[in-house]
Formats: structure tokens, C-alpha cells, sequence
């Protein structure tokens, strides 16, 4: 037999997707620190916490699941339709038609696998080429955004972003600022006419902001006026899983897709993600489901149909997750003004909001934060460093060379020794 020697070739889209991502670099740094690597303090990486009160709630329910044959049997044994299991999406639709009067039933849904797969398909249905030459691109209203987007488009230059307006919530001289969208930036961008659709996560990764409600009213009502859907990523978010620190309004409407997941609320190894959509989306995504991988895993829409249908599920974001992750955020933002106490660091918190992450703003260093966060991984700190988060801007921003994102849900040691280090290797590059 030959050996073969040279490489093959891989087709334009091959090699789009197959490059080297910045999310395929992330999830390896973050996978070979975790296995790896025990002492490395895993400030990383977007992976829920292990919240006590949660994995009981689960672990019981798989005992329930493995006690009955049938639960087993539809958990293990079959396939689901493309769209879902269908008692999880008639379940689903009747809960949030009860609870938000939202006018959609099982067509309006389909079950993808996570939330990243649903952001890829609807992102490749929504822009890139179409008839008679024309591109369309999707428009992300307020940068940074979550850097799993970059590279989901299977054209080139998928994304165009906006930057934000920055108000400081507690006044100038405070230690929080808040990114808010600047909407003559996205009605400008809006008029260029090649945009598919507006894309947005609430709460935002990497920043931990909310969009406010009448951000996201006025956003929906330029999506309509241009004819064009509006996509709310709502990994952390409302109704589910719910870690909000501030008031949040869910909000649907026909022309507005919206992104679920179960990861966040302490199941990403299920790989739930679920699609709120018109009939004609909701639709599409199925047959997506269908040709790349003919069905979704049933693990975690078993585990979860009975919150369903029992409307718990709604409860699990304000009970559970958000006092838990209220209380690491508070712990951590004391940790923040100890250590850079007196450092001559120049530093403020995006006012956290949801999610799990501090978005660290670091405003006199002479080095980038890509070069820190090398400095703070040689110390057995994994961050991530702020600059593939702007993707999608037209022109280079000081900022994006500012910030670092930092997972607080683990343990308090882990986070505060990583703060102590943070502010420490700061401090040596000091303007
Ligand atoms: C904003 C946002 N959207 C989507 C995802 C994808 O999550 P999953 O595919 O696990 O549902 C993540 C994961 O971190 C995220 O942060």
C-alpha cells in the first residue's frame, strides 16, 4: 500500500471551518489546563459550576430515568424526530404560552445539539450568499459579543458589529462601567441593506450585561421595520436557565428567534439547545438537524420534561442559580477592589447583570491583554484575554486590547488566588 504523504484538500468551506478558530483554541487551552494540568486555576472557559442543590435535583431524575425500563428505553433506545421529542416541545410550547402569552405551539420549536449548533444553523440560514450575487451579513448591534460566533459563518466576513456607548452606572469616578448599544451606529449599518438578521446574547458573553428591555423593544422594532428577524441568544438567560442579576423581561415575537439552551443551567454535557421561532425557522432548523446529524440527544430533554411540565424550570434560575452565582460575583468584585487596591492599575468591572463572567477593563497597562493573559497562564492563571471578542468591528478599537474575561463560578481559593495574580502581574505592567 502507498503511504500518502501530502495533505489533502479541503474545500473553501473546508477550510474556513477547519481553521484554526478562536473558539477551537479556547476550548483546547481550557481542556488540556483541566486534565492536564491540576494546578492551573481555571478562570477560563464558559463551564457552569457544579451548583449542589442542581446536580441533586438531576441525579435523582437519571435515577428515576435508569429505575424504568421505559424511561430508559426513550432515553437510550430511540431516536427522537429531528425537531425534538415531541412531549418536550408540546410541553414547552404550552408553558410559555401559559406563562408569556407568546402565540406558538410545537411548529414554532425544534430541539438542537446546544445552542451553538442553533446559532450555526440559523446564522448559515440567515447571511451569507444569495440569489443574483447579493451578501448578507449579521449584524451584531453591541461588540464585544460571544466569541463561539466568529468563526460559525461559512462565508468570509460573516459578521459586522457596532461598538457600544460606555455609561459609568455609579458615576465617573466609580469602578463599573456598562456597554449600551449605540443605535444610530446600527441604524447606520441597518441602511446599508446586506443585513440577514440582528444577533444578540442577553445576558451578554463575555461582559455579563442585559440588555435592557427597551434595548431589546427597540431592537426588535428596527429588526421589523428592515424585514429582517432578530436573534436573542439567551444561554444564561430568561425564562431559562435564569442567572440574571437584574430584571429581565423574556421576549418573543414572530419574528424574533430565540435561543435556549440547557448547558448553563448545569447540563452542557446533555447538549440541549432549543429554537423559539416562526413555523418557516423553526422548520429550517429541523431539516438542518436532519442532514447533519438526523437527530438530538433525548438525555436532556428526559431529565427535564417533568420541570416542564410542571412550570419548576422557571424557578431553578431565581431559587437555585441565581443566589448562588450572585454570591461567587459578589465575593470576587470584593476580591477585584482588594487587590488592585493601591497597585496604581487603573481598572473597572462591567457591571455584572448575568452570566458568570467578569469583564475586567484594564486601562493604563503597556502590554495587551493577549500578552497578560500569556503572563498570567505562565502563573497558573487561564483567563481569556479580550480581543476575539470584537470581532466583526470595521476598524481596530484601543478598548479590545484592554479587557480579560473571568469565569468566577469556581471555587473561592481558586478565584481569589487568581485575582491576588491578576492584579499582581498587572501592577509589573503598569504604564
Ligand atoms: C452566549 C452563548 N451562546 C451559546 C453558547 C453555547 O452553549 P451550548 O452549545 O452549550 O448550549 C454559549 C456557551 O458558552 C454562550 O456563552
Amino acid at each position: 500500500m502507498s503511504e500518502i504523504s501530502a495533505p489533502f484538500e479541503f474545500s473553501l468551506v473546508g477550510q474556513k471551518l477547519a481553521g484554526r478558530s478562536g473558539i477551537l483554541a479556547l476550548m483546547d487551552d481550557m481542556g488540556r489546563a483541566l486534565t492536564l494540568d491540576p494546578q492551573m486555576r481555571m478562570l477560563g472557559g464558559g463551564n457552569p459550576a457544579v451548583v449542589p442543590a442542581l446536580q441533586a435535583l438531576v441525579r435523582e431524575r437519571m435515577g428515576e430515568l435508569l429505575a424504568d425500563a421505559d424511561g430508559f428505553a426513550r432515553t437510550m433506545v430511540s431516536y427522537d424526530p429531528p425537531r425534538g421529542n415531541p412531549l418536550f416541545i408540546r410541553a414547552l410550547a404550552r408553558l410559555l404560552q401559559q406563562e408569556f402569552g407568546w402565540d406558538i405551539g410545537p411548529q414554532n420549536l425544534a430541539i438542537t445539539s446546544g445552542g451553538q449548533t442553533a446559532c450555526f444553523f440559523l446564522f448559515n440560514l440567515l447571511a451569507g450568499r444569495f440569489a443574483a450575487g447579493k451578501k448578507k451579513r449579521i449584524l451584531l448591534p453591541l461588540a464585544p459579543e460571544y466569541i463561539g460566533y466568529a468563526d460559525q459563518g461559512w462565508e468570509p466576513d460573516m459578521f459586522v458589529a457596532c461598538r457600544p456607548a460606555i455609561v459609568w452606572p455609579e458615576g465617573g469616578a466609580g469602578k463599573i462601567f456598562k456597554y449600551t448599544i449605540d443605535f444610530a451606529a446600527v441604524e447606520q449599518m441597518l441602511a446599508g441593506g446586506d443585513i440577514g438578521a440582528i444577533a444578540a446574547s442577553r445576558p451578554t458573553n463575555p461582559t455579563g450585561n442585559v440588555l435592557t428591555d427597551a434595548e431589546v423593544a427597540r431592537l426588535a422594532a428596527l429588526a421589523a421595520r428592515h424585514g429582517i428577524p432578530l436573534i436573542l441568544d439567551n444561554a444564561y438567560g430568561a425564562p431559562f436557565p435564569g442567572v440574571l442579576f437584574v430584571p429581565a423581561r423574556p421576549f418573543w415575537a414572530p419574528h424574533v428567534i430565540l435561543t435556549l439552551s440547557l448547558s448553563k443551567l448545569g447540563l452542557p454535557g446533555t447538549r440541549t439547545g432549543i429554537v423559539i421561532a416562526s413555523e418557516q425557522i423553526a422548520s429550517a432548523v429541523a431539516s438542518l438537524t436532519a442532514v447533519a446529524g438526523l437527530a438530538n440527544g433525548t438525555i436532556g430533554q428526559q431529565i427535564v420534561l417533568p420541570w416542564i411540565e410542571s412550570g419548576q424550570i422557571l424557578e431553578l434560575g431565581p431559587k437555585v442559580l441565581r443566589p448562588f452565582y450572585a454570591g461567587k460575583a459578589a465575593a470576587a468584585a470584593g476580591w477585584a477592589r482588594e487587590f488592585f487596591a493601591g497597585t496604581g492599575v487603573d481598572w473597572a468591572l462591567h457591571a455584572n447583570e448575568g452570566a458568570f463572567f467578569h469583564w475586567l477593563w484594564l486601562k493604563n497597562l503597556r502590554i495587551t491583554t493577549r500578552e497578560l493573559y500569556e503572563r498570567l497562564k505562565a502563573r497558573k492563571v487561564l483567563t481569556v484575554p479580550g480581543e476575539p471578542f470584537f470581532f466583526g468591528l470595521p476598524e481596530e478599537w484601543p478598548h479590545q486590547h484592554e479587557c480579560l474575561r473571568l469565569n468566577f463560578s469556581r471555587d473561592a481559593e481558586t478565584v481569589r488566588s487568581g485575582y491576588q495574580v491578576i492584579a499582581e502581574e498587572a501592577a509589573q505592567a503598569v504604564r
